[in-house]
């Protein structure tokens, strides 16, 4: 049921506090100021050697925000692969390794090969899956559900922020478990990932800003997105939900790489959409924008009250998110490129809830 909302998406985007509340609910005692996992994992963080994450698509992005996370928080080594490439690299796995497939559907074909391969490598298998029925969650030694509710748009967007909530809970859980992070450490992270729902109802808000945004990318027919660090991921996912269901030409690049290809294709036509919130990396990104500006490339920024007084660079638009913890950056900066996707679509006139060409769950390879 649609609600008052026109499409599915709509509706699923502007579920996100509540959903992302309720999962955290699952991972979290604000009370304690503790991570509280709904199950026992089958493994100890703190004898693990590697993590090898494995998702396609959105959930792949997922987990690619999660690999900072792990590295910073937990000082974890992670790689990451499209399941696709993955299970056919036949990968050499470590001894004591933890393989994580993250999956809305639970049922993409790729990605339950890959578990498939990890299991008879000897790995700890757990997965974040959104449908507990699903293939993957029956397959997998330890479950981590998000409780996002059905999603049914064909363009993932509950079911990418509730995945990061999961994944960011398990980082904070494995930090702790390897010594990395203290009681306050982990205090404050809980209070960061409480105060989620909040964030992302203020940042909802910008929705009226988002639709004359969509009005100037509804004109062209290329998008570059740029971002760095864990607002990479966001980058990618906000050139992949605005190609799959506007059929605009989009990609996402990490900012750094912008000067060894991309930057030729610069000019006073194609929008450069910046995630940026102010953290220990914002500087760099600023000089990345100033390259852009100096071709009289048309610069959209996304960051909060410090970061906008902080980008010396002229933009076309800036809009302001509420300021929070760099960490949780990602699970709210996620929000305006999927409503700015939604919103350019609408224009289009395109099928949003069923772009072409385009299947919900992908069981075939
Ligand atoms: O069900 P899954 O999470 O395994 O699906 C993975 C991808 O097929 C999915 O995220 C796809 O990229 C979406 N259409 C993105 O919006």
């Amino acid at each position: 049921d649609r609600g008052n909302y026109r499409h599915f998406m709509a509706k699923e985007i502007h579920e996100q506090p509540e959903v992302i509340g309720h999962t955290l609910a699952h991972y979290l005692d604000l009370t304690a100021g503790c991570i509280r996992l709904p199950v026992t994992p089958s493994f100890d963080w703190a004898s693990l050697d590697r993590l090898s994450i494995v998702a396609c698509g959105t959930a792949y992005y997922a987990g690619l925000v999660a690999k900072y996370w792990f590295e910073r928080l937990a000082r974890l080594p992670v790689e990451i692969d499209v399941a696709s490439e993955f299970r056919y690299r036949e990968p050499p796995l470590p001894k004591n390794g933890l393989a994580l497939f993250v999956s809305q559907s639970g049922e993409t074909a790729d990605t339950l090969a890959g578990l498939r391969y990890c299991k008879a490598h000897g790995q700890h298998v757990a997965a974040v899956v959104n449908v507990p029925t699903s293939s993957i969650a029956r397959e997998a030694d330890v479950v981590f559900p998000t409780l996002a509710g059905p999603e049914i748009g064909v363009a993932s967007t509950k079911a990418f922020t509730c995945q990061l909530a999961v994944l960011a809970s398990l980082a904070v859980a494995a930090g702790r478990a390897r010594g990395h992070l203290g009681i306050d450490d982990e205090k404050r992270l809980v209070r960061a990932l409480g105060d989620l729902p909040g964030l992302v109802v203020k940042t909802l808000r910008l929705e009226p800003r988002i639709v004359r945004l969509a009005r100037e990318i509804a004109k062209v027919e290329d998008v570059l997105y740029l971002g760095r660090g864990s607002s990479y991921p966001i980058a990618l996912e906000g050139a992949l939900k605005l190609k799959e269901i506007s059929y605009i030409h989009a990609e996402g690049y990490a900012a750094g790489e912008l000067k060894h290809g991309p930057i030729a294709l610069i000019d006073e036509v194609m929008p450069v959409i910046v995630i940026a919130p102010f953290d220990a990396i914002f500087e760099k990104t600023v000089s990345n924008m100033q390259e852009v500006a100096a071709r009289g490339g048309r610069i959209i920024l996304f960051t909060d009250s410090r970061g906008a007084a902080a980008a010396s660079v002229p933009t076309l638009e800036t809009i302001v998110l509420p300021d929070m913890p760099s960490e949780i950056a990602p699970l709210v900066y996620a929000v305006p490129v999927q409503m700015l996707a939604y919103h350019t679509a609408v224009l289009m006139g395109t099928d949003v809830d069923q772009p072409r060409n385009l299947a919900k769950s992908v069981t075939v390879e």
